[in-house]
């Protein structure tokens, strides 16, 4: 038995295939290098559930349908503006998410058809969600989403009340697309054991959305740029020399999977460097790039073949471009949704019931005292 499941094949897949001898994330047999450079977000979304790349009309006629799905029902929203404000905005969106299938007269229905327009419906309605908690918590009101604005730009613009620059919108576009799928994740497990017990496309959304927030996964971005910050307060050389000496792990650094580096740190960190130089933010990329040539200059680091993952870079560009830190671990969710409910449709497709054995250890026998 291998801990934390490591090194299990539990299934097949035809969603993505990641090669952490050789680096290489392929989506449906496209490569993410070439993805990242040329495709959209809608674009990946559609070859996700549909297991094909779309032609311009497909793409025109997906865009229009998905972005007709943006706006949170009213009896949510008002719920939404009466939540806590003190929780993690992660929190709030596993819970509206939630709170969808109680909108949804055929919330139950599982049919692929079915569990893909509910898939399209949660992923175009999330960006909404993560903009309007961000409104809401600071007390104005929610922008009602554009339909005339890409799925990224449309996000940006709810989020801040205004258009977003080019760059900020193909940023968060690219940063999508770059997160949409990777195998068999802890998030994209936990989305595929609900859906094994013929559970709905609402709860194995609510699972996985829970199963992303913790911190060994899609809260390691969050956790990046808090250190960073912590870096550049303390001075990097000495911040990374404590950690050492603490046993206190580089956030965005290592993988269970990738012993080379992890390809989308390839395409984040240029894209981190052209941001950048363009932002009065900028020292960010500089900070991570010097905590990157500590640890890869250690020996630590180059035995056990620590290389930065996908959250090390993805945290300077969100924070460059003005995403709230507590918020990183929502855009992920609104990229990671798109692969998780393919993964939901596929496991619905040729679905067995999830259930391994434990190996029980404790003791036997006892009784109770009389
Ligand atoms: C991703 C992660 C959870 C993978 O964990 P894993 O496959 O279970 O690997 P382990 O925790 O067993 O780590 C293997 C070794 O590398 C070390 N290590 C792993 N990641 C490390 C990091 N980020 N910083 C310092 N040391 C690290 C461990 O201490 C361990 O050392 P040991 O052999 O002396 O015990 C782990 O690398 C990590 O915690 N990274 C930081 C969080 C992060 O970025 N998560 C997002 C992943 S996409």
């Amino acid at each position: 038995m291998s801990k934390g499941l490591a090194g299990q094949v539990i299934a097949d897949t035809s969603r993505s295939r990641v090669d952490g001898q050789k680096g290489e994330l392929l989506y449906h047999g496209y490569n993410i290098m070439d993805l990242g450079a040329n495709s959209s977000f809608e674009e990946v979304a559609y070859l996700m559930w549909n297991s094909e790349y779309p032609n311009a009309e497909q793409l025109a006629a997906f865009k229009a349908e998905m972005a007709g799905m943006r706006t949170i029902p009213a009896e949510l929203m008002s719920i939404m503006k009466s939540l806590p404000t003190g929780g993690h905005p992660v929190a709030v969106l596993r819970t509206m998410v939630s709170m969808l299938s109680l909108v949804d007269a055929d919330a139950e229905n599982i049919e692929v058809e079915a569990a893909k327009q509910k898939a399209m419906k949660i992923a175009a309605v999330m960006p909404t969600i993560v903009a309007a908690w961000q409104q809401i918590r600071n007390g104005n009101e929610p922008v009602a989403p554009r339909a005339d604005l890409d799925h990224a730009a449309n996000f940006l613009y709810m989020l801040n009340g205004e258009e977003a620059t080019p760059e900020a919108v193909a940023a968060v576009d690219t940063y999508l697309v770059l997160l949409v799928d990777h195998g068999f994740n802890a998030s994209t497990f936990s989305a595929r054991v609900t859906t094994g017990t013929l559970s709905d496309m609402y709860s194995a959304i609510t699972t996985a959305i829970g199963t992303l927030k913790g911190p060994a996964h899609g809260g390691a971005t969050q956790k990046a740029m808090e250190q960073f910050i912590a870096a550049k307060d303390a001075g990097v050389e000495a911040w990374f020399n404590e950690s050492m000496e603490t046993g206190r792990r580089i956030m965005g650094i290592g993988h269970r999977v990738y012993k080379v580096e992890d390809p989308r740190a390839k395409i984040f960190r240029p894209l981190a460097e052209n941001l950048a130089k363009q932002s009065e933010e900028g020292h960010w990329f500089d900070i991570s790039l010097q905590v990157e040539q500590l640890a890869r200059a250690n020996q630590f680091f180059i035995e056990r073949n620590l290389f930065p993952n996908v959250d090390y870079y993805s945290a300077p560009v969100l924070y460059m471009i003005g995403i709230p830190m507590d918020q990183f671990t929502s855009l992920f969710a609104m990229s990671r949704v798109i692969g998780w409910s393919s993964h939901v449709l596929e496991q619905l497709a040729n679905n067995r019931l999830i259930r391994p054995l434990a190996q029980y250890v404790g003791p036997e026998g006892l009784t109770v005292p009389k």
